[in-house]
């Protein structure tokens, strides 16, 4: 089946079949700009004297950068790049490195402490964010919150997210919407195995959650599941499966160590196809919010519309001490489109893999379930009231997110100054990478690290959260540039996860005992997308009232 991930993967082997004559050209433009450069180039690296000619500090290990260029030929002969820094920093047994890309220093982190020490004590000192052709691409140069340089409008952006759209009345005047997709959610894996339930259906997990966080997304955005019909079966039509695609290749992209993210001068020579894919991608996304976006501001402004109903109308009324709209419309669209990549990869992914997981080890499935038997019970479906007293599926998704976060890094933090880490110099501009990955397989710090034990999260007293502020794993990371979609993001993923779980008993598809637990080469999803035999486990009614009462708009 056609998804975002396989449509990546034939990204990523086109790329590496056109590289040889990519990696020619490649040479010679850096051989022109290491002459051009040279005349003026300032030792940026002072590895050579083995200590900072401005500071008595040492920059942290690292391969030894060439000139100008710094370690990009490397990088480039050993993608993916997160895998290289990782296998580099695990040669040189070390938890923070430096490595010089171009002229900047990319210092990626392993340990909590040093986690903590960037995001914690010196916090302000790392609040910038990196200057992309990606990030000015996606953000509409930078007129959002993630991906801007924390200024007045980043400051602007943030303010109206916190106070406007994700605040806690907010959510709980979304509460409506975020349940009818949960209930279209098990309508939609029900029709799958409907017409045999007892023996069950084949589902694919991935393109169910995936489907599911862009539901719930474009509901609360834009009111609406769907941008075309939809299926009848409540699945995503060829509209949804577009966006949900080009949502999930920009996520890619957008931090994946493009050339020119080092070089600015190779920027619109687009040596490895990232920009193109970038730009096609933008356009799917812009061409189905675009019109949405500028018919409402048309609504609003001529009086048709003057009730809030959901987030683009809360954008759109938002007004300025003179009582003119706040936001331009430029900045609602960029807005809006960072809101909806936000929202769709970290809840599918995890739930993905716990459920794969938790095929391969069905005790841990079976805890799961008897806790939404005894707490939920089968006549009814898991409400969000419940979810407070479900630690262990609570515990579940955690773990999830512990051991398979979306991304190998968090989103790269920039040094607004000069400053020292670990006992380490970090110059200004350098671009902190915590490694979502090695955190929460640290063995220093976890048992077992590569086992997927809920049990490890649970205490007798506290309650179970999916934060994580110690930093012993990245979920929604901590400090001033921290997720502020911690209560939709929570609830989304819990809601996903409890209803996969309640309504349906999961296992490996006929004839297998287990699912391939495998990552992708590229990345940290599973390699092949989830598809497992999913049987109903409630009652049949239950699931024909859901079905019969689904709005399908
Ligand atoms: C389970 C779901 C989610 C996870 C795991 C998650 C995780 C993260 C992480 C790791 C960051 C980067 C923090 C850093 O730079 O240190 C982040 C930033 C951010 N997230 Fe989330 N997020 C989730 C859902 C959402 C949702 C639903 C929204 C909004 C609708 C959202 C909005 C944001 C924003 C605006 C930022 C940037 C904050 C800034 O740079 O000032 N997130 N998130």
């Amino acid at each position: 089946m056609e998804n975002g991930t396989a449509i990546i993967f034939s990204h990523f082997l086109a790329r590496e079949h056109g590289t040889s004559m990519t990696y020619l050209i490649l040479i010679l433009i850096m051989i022109i700009s290491f002459l051009i450069h040279l005349v003026s180039f300032q030792a940026l690296n002072v590895r050579g004297s083995g200590k900072s000619n401005r500071h008595q500090f040492q920059l942290p290990p690292g391969p030894k950068p060439w000139p100008v260029i710094g370690c990009l030929p490397q990088m480039l002969r050993n993608r993916p790049t997160f895998a290289w820094i990782h296998q580099l920093m695990k040669d040189m047994n070390t938890e923070i490195a430096c490595i010089r890309l171009g002229s900047i220093h990319v210092i990626p982190v392993t340990c909590p402490n040093i986690a903590r020490e960037i995001l914690k004590s010196q916090d302000e000192a790392f609040s910038s964010r990196p200057d992309f052709m990606s990030s000015t691409l996606v953000s509409r140069g930078y007129l959002a919150t993630t991906l801007s340089p924390p200024g007045d409008q980043w400051k602007k952006m943030r303010k109206i997210l916190v106070t406007s759209c994700l605040s806690p009345a907010k959510h709980r005047l979304f509460y409506r919407k975020r349940l009818e997709v949960a209930d279209n959610l098990v309508s939609y894996l029900y029709s799958q195995c409907k017409d045999n339930p007892e023996k069950g259906g084949l589902v694919n997990v991935r393109l169910a959650t995936q489907h599911y966080c862009g539901n719930v997304i474009r509901k609360i955005v834009f009111n609406k599941r769907n941008f075309g019909k939809g299926m009848k079966d409540g699945g995503p039509g060829i509209e949804e499966k577009e966006h949900i695609d080009a949502l999930f290749t920009i996520l890619f992209y957008v931090f994946s160590f493009c050339i020119s993210d080092y070089m600015p001068s190779l920027i619109g020579l687009d040596l490895e196809g990232h920009e193109k894919v970038l730009k096609e991608n933008t356009d799917i996304v812009n061409k189905y919010h675009d019109p949405i976006i500028q018919e409402r501001i048309r609504q609003w402004r001529n009086g048709m519309k003057d009730q809030e109903e959901d987030l683009l109308d809360i954008l759109i009324a938002l007004k300025d001490n003179n009582g003119n709209p706040l936001l331009s419309i430029e900045e609602i669209k960029a807005q809006i489109t960072e809101i909806v990549l936000a929202s769709v990869d970290n809840p599918s992914n995890a739930a993905e893999w716990a459920i794969a997981e938790m095929i391969n080890q069905p005790k841990i499935m079976k805890k799961a379930v008897e806790e939404l038997d005894s707490v939920v019970g089968s006549e009814r479906l898991v409400q969000e009231s419940d979810f407070s007293k479900l630690q262990y599926v609570k515990a579940c998704a955690r773990e999830a997110f512990r051991l398979h976060p979306m991304q190998p890094f968090n989103v790269p933090h920039v040094s607004t100054m000069d400053t020292t880490i670990a006992n380490y110099f970090i110059p200004k501009g350098s671009h902190v990478l915590l490694s979502r990955m090695r955190l929460g397989r640290n063995s220093k710090v976890w048992d077992e690290p590569h086992k997927y034990r809920p049990e490890r999260h649970l205490s007798n007293s506290d309650d179970v959260l999916l934060i994580e502020p110690e930093l012993r794993f990245i979920s929604f990371s901590t400090g001033r540039r921290g997720c502020i979609g911690v209560n939709l993001g929570t609830s989304m993923t819990i809601m996903l996860f409890a209803r996969l779980l309640q309504g349906f008993n999961w296992s490996a598809p006929p004839g297998k005992s287990a699912v391939d637990l495998n990552e992708s080469k590229i990345g940290l999803t599973l390699a092949q997308p989830l598809v497992a035999l999913a049987k109903p486990r409630l009652p049949q009614a239950l699931y024909q009232e859901l079905t019969s009462c689904i709005n399908h708009s």
